[in-house]
């Protein structure tokens, strides 16, 4: 019996921002590895229908679906095409998450609203449009991608934007467990610390001055292993948090980051 055979996921954010393995790619392919049908939302059709192409051709069941989820009617069009589709959700998965270098002086404000409207209002509005549902069916899960930087301040690079969006992330993760625990609904977020990832090129200029090759010593040399994590490292534990494993774990902050926060 695979862990998540049966269950219908949407996963947000599932393409991935260049070539190779980003977080919600892995994550899509991953639950489907496990027997989950898969929702690939995103605001890139290709990137979309690419993560759907690989979970097919792995003899999975996935539906590519393009939306920016910053806007509450793509959102509701999303849940009401997975309803029709599938007839169920069994898990939400919020990946999306953009960076902008810069504290307050160097960030303009434009920016601070984008990364604001990507980063936290999406996850908003997801859980605003998929917790009736949840509520409907007295089960359901939710899976926040949120970031060290939520509970650390990075060294090497100024994120004032991300922080502040990813500790709203854990803010509303914890809300809405304790809203939703005693109706059967679990929602945890996880902490990844410094992944390798396609995301990861639009940070060069802020750490390295735009020296690709720099940015990825610098990042190695911070983990307490020398090397950064992989996207799989993020899927695995997304899958431990989807499945029926976690089942009395809620409202969590899950930390994958190879003990990075531990260190002074
Ligand atoms: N790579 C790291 O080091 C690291 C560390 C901590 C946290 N994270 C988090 O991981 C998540 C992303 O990881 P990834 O590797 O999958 O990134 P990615 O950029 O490769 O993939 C994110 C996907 O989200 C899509 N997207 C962006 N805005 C959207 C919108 N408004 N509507 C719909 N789709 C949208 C993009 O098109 C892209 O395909 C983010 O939440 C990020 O903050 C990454």
């Amino acid at each position: 019996m695979k862990r998540l055979e049966g269950r219908v996921a949407i996963v947000v954010g599932a393409g991935s921002s260049g070539p190779g393995w980003g977080n919600g790619k892995a994550v899509a392919v991953a639950y489907a590895r496990e027997g989950a049908t898969i929702v690939c939302v995103d605001c890139n059709e290709g990137a979309a229908r690419e993560t759907a192409e690989i979970i097919r051709a792995e003899g999975g069941t996935a539906l590519a679906h393009i939306a920016d989820v910053t806007k509450a009617e793509a959102v509701k069009a999303i849940v009401d095409a997975c309803l029709s589709a599938f007839g169920k959700i069994d898990i939400l998965h919020n990946n999306v998450g953009i960076t902008r270098g810069g504290g307050p002086v160097e960030l303009d404000e434009a920016d601070w609203d984008l990364v604001c409207n990507v980063n936290l209002k999406s996850f908003f509005l997801t859980s605003k449009y998929v917790l009736p549902v949840f509520s409907r069916q007295r089960r359901g899960v939710i899976i926040n991608v949120s970031s060290v930087a939520s509970i650390r301040t990075p060294k090497d690079i100024s994120l004032a934007a991300y922080s502040v969006t990813k500790a709203g992330v854990n803010a509303l993760t914890q809300a809405v467990a304790q809203q939703y625990a005693a109706q059967g609904i679990r929602c945890n977020a996880i902490l990844p610390g410094l992944i390798e990832t396609p995301m990861i090129s639009s940070m060069s200029e802020a750490y390295s001055e735009g020296d690709y090759a720099r940015m990825i010593e610098i990042r190695n040399a911070s983990c307490p292993t020398g090397k950064m994590g992989t996207a799989w490292d993020v899927a695995n534990a997304a899958l431990f948090l989807a499945s029926d494993e976690s089942s009395y774990i809620n409202g969590h902050l899950l930390v994958v980051d190879g003990g990075l926060v531990n260190v002074v």
